[in-house]
């Protein structure tokens, strides 16, 4: 995790690196730090906490700096534990983004000197200092302790006797940029777009020097290698709270007209996979984590009921590491909002390695994850910046849908005219979206009743049930009040032992070919004293008459009803959280981009 972002060549460089720094707080922001250089010197400033909109910088002069924005790792976050890190003489600055995994044993081989922090950073401050002090350039002391360094990380370092940034990428983005005489890096173009037009993205074992003749580029041997830069679109103005309290508020508001819009970018004719491949098409594995991977569970549905094509829904985490099976004519669809989680692009890169064709959806041009992918899909919600995803789950949701119908269309499992009803049923669900949002002020009396609940219980069947995944994640995201979705059918099973008067349960309970059940387990529920609110269809009265709460949604085609069910769980999770008086859009402990496995 964690953001990086450097500048030199202009005397703005202190303000640069804050608003950089500001950009990239969705990385982490349990402290943060700058190091400025100014005559031969680095001024070191370090707090713990979000990125100050002024913080108190030294008054002098200085156009090298870097800074950082910090998710804890390894120490807590204090300030001895914020970057930048220095050597023990201060003339060595680093800020890193990653896990230095062998940092235990590297610092083991050097016992004269006394650590100031626990991070995995600081050692390489000082084996820096060492090479350099036996003779190598900056340049070439970071390539070779970077070669001794194993794990995932980005690096920028500056040294108060050298007017140069330098930056090295393994795993973890380092993206750069210059107008010809200012030059900045930084962990992704978001934080860039500011700045330049044009970004340098470096690749693995790539170091990246600028100085005042310009920016150079040296391959893990050390050799110069040409530079290619490709346009950023801007994407700043996307970053504001148009009137309201909270970005996961307006994210949740902004479903609509993000999801018309993801409708209206796809082509249906376009070449997602060769007609070859497809035909030949035996498994699609679905990667990714946390909200994406649930948003992957509702595609399952979608694509064996629609496509016909088995699917595995997989944690990017554990598939990574069980050395899965994986043939030539099985894609993997790698869901990603900020294609810049570690998990989801390792697991990537495993299935890639065993010949897998790669699909991304993605919600930010450029990442990591865009450019290992064979087809990118681009989910255009704009930027969430909200920790807790909203508009990106709605919007994978949509692309995923236009796959399945994609992949039915080529294999001849639907004809045009059915597919272009689908497509047309689509087209209304952001009119649904916006009348599910209608039930705001009715969700927010009931949160006022269960705002001091610290448990809660989702249950929903068939596509409904990773909704119920989604709506306990929300809460526990936004409110920190323990909740667990499950299917409503395994209730009995064991967490029904958990049901007294005490116990909110949601319910998903849509008239489809569960509905009956999903009474009977309301009745269960109640016959234990749980309080039910239950997610069901406008006019759905008898459902009304069951359960303690009901919230309705609209009808759509049956298919298509997570796109509505999952808008009151979000409201619902939003509320609680505003009455506990929580951190809505940058929760305890959380980061936006989880760039660390
Ligand atoms: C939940 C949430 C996380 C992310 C997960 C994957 O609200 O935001 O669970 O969904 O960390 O992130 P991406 O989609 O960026 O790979």
């Amino acid at each position: 995790m964690c953001g990086l972002f450097g500048t030199r060549g202009h005397p703005e460089v202190a303000s640069s690196v804050i608003k950089g720094l500001q950009d990239l707080s969705y990385r982490g922001y349990d402290s943060w730090g700058i190091a400025l250089q100014s005559g031969q010197e680095l001024h070191v400033v370090r707090d713990i906490g979000l990125v100050p909109e002024s913080p108190q910088l030294p008054t002098i002069s200085s156009s090298l700096a870097i800074g950082h924005t910090r998710w804890s790792t390894h120490g807590e976050p204090t300030i001895a534990n914020a970057h930048p890190h220095t050597s023990v003489d201060g003339k060595i600055a680093v800020v890193h983004n990653g896990i230095i995994n062998n940092y235990q044993s590297l610092k083991d081989s050097l016992p004269h000197i006394s650590f100031k922090s626990d991070t995995d950073t600081e050692v390489v401050a000082h084996l820096l200092d060492e090479a350099c002090k036996g003779g190598l350039s900056l340049t070439e002391a970071l390539r070779q302790v970077a070669s001794r360094l194993s794990g995932r990380f980005a690096l920028l370092v500056i040294d108060s006797r050298d007017d140069c940034l330098l930056a090295y990428r393994q795993g973890s983005p380092v993206v750069a940029g210059t107008d010809g005489t200012r030059q900045w890096i930084a962990s992704d173009t978001f934080a860039l777009s500011r700045c330049c037009e044009e970004g340098i993205y470096l690749e693995d074992e790539q170091l990246l020097v600028a100085d005042a003749t310009g920016m150079h580029l040296y391959n893990g041997s050390g050799e110069s290698i040409p530079i290619h830069a490709e346009p950023i679109s801007s994407q700043s103005s996307a970053h504001k709270k148009e009137g309201y309290d909270h970005f996961m508020r307006q994210e949740m508001d902004e479903q609509a007209a993000v999801i018309h819009r993801t409708t209206q970018a796809w082509d249906r004719e376009q070449p997602l996979l060769p007609m070859p491949f497809v035909q030949n098409l035996k498994r699609i594995i679905i990667l990714g984590c946390g909200t994406s991977w649930h948003a992957g569970l509702v595609a399952e549905y979608w694509l064996e009921n629609l496509a016909k094509i088995p699917v595995e829904v997989e944690y990017a985490s554990e598939f990574r590491y069980r050395d899965p099976l994986i043939y030539s004519n099985d894609c993997i669809i790698a869901i990603s909002q900020s294609g810049e989680t570690a998990d989801t692009n390792a697991a990537v890169s495993v299935a890639k390695e065993k010949g897998a064709t790669v699909i991304a959806l993605c919600n930010t041009p450029g990442s990591t994850l865009t450019r290992m992918a064979d087809t990118v899909c681009p989910t255009h919600a704009g930027m969430e910046i909200g920790v807790a995803s909203t508009k990106a789950f709605t919007t994978q949701l949509t692309v995923l849908y236009q796959i399945a119908l994609w992949l039915a269309e080529r294999k001849n499992l639907l004809n045009s005219n059915s597919c272009d009803e689908k497509h047309l049923a689509l087209r209304q669900v952001p009119e649904a979206v916006k009348k599910a949002l209608k039930a705001d002020s009715e969700i927010k009396a009931i949160a006022a009743d269960y705002q001091h609940h610290n448990n809660a219980l989702y249950l929903g069947r068939g596509l409904h049930f990773p909704i119920a995944l989604e709506g306990a994640l929300k809460l526990k995201e936004v409110s920190y009040v323990h909740a667990e979705g499950y299917p409503a059918a395994e209730m009995k099973h064991g967490p029904i032992a958990l049901i007294d008067e005490e116990m909110p349960v949601v319910v998903i309970a849509i008239q489809d070919h569960t509905y009956e059940k999903v009474l009977a387990n309301i009745a269960e529920i109640k016959a234990r004293r749980g309080k039910v609110i239950a997610i069901g269809l406008a006019g759905d009265e008898h459902l009304r008459s069951q359960c303690d709460h009901m919230i309705a949604v609209p009808a759509l085609p049956t298919e298509l009803l997570p796109f509505v069910t999952v808008v009151p769980l979000q409201l619902l999770a939003y509320h609680i959280a505003v009455y506990r008086d929580c951190n809505i859009d940058k929760p305890r402990n959380l980061a936006k981009s989880v760039t660390v496995e």
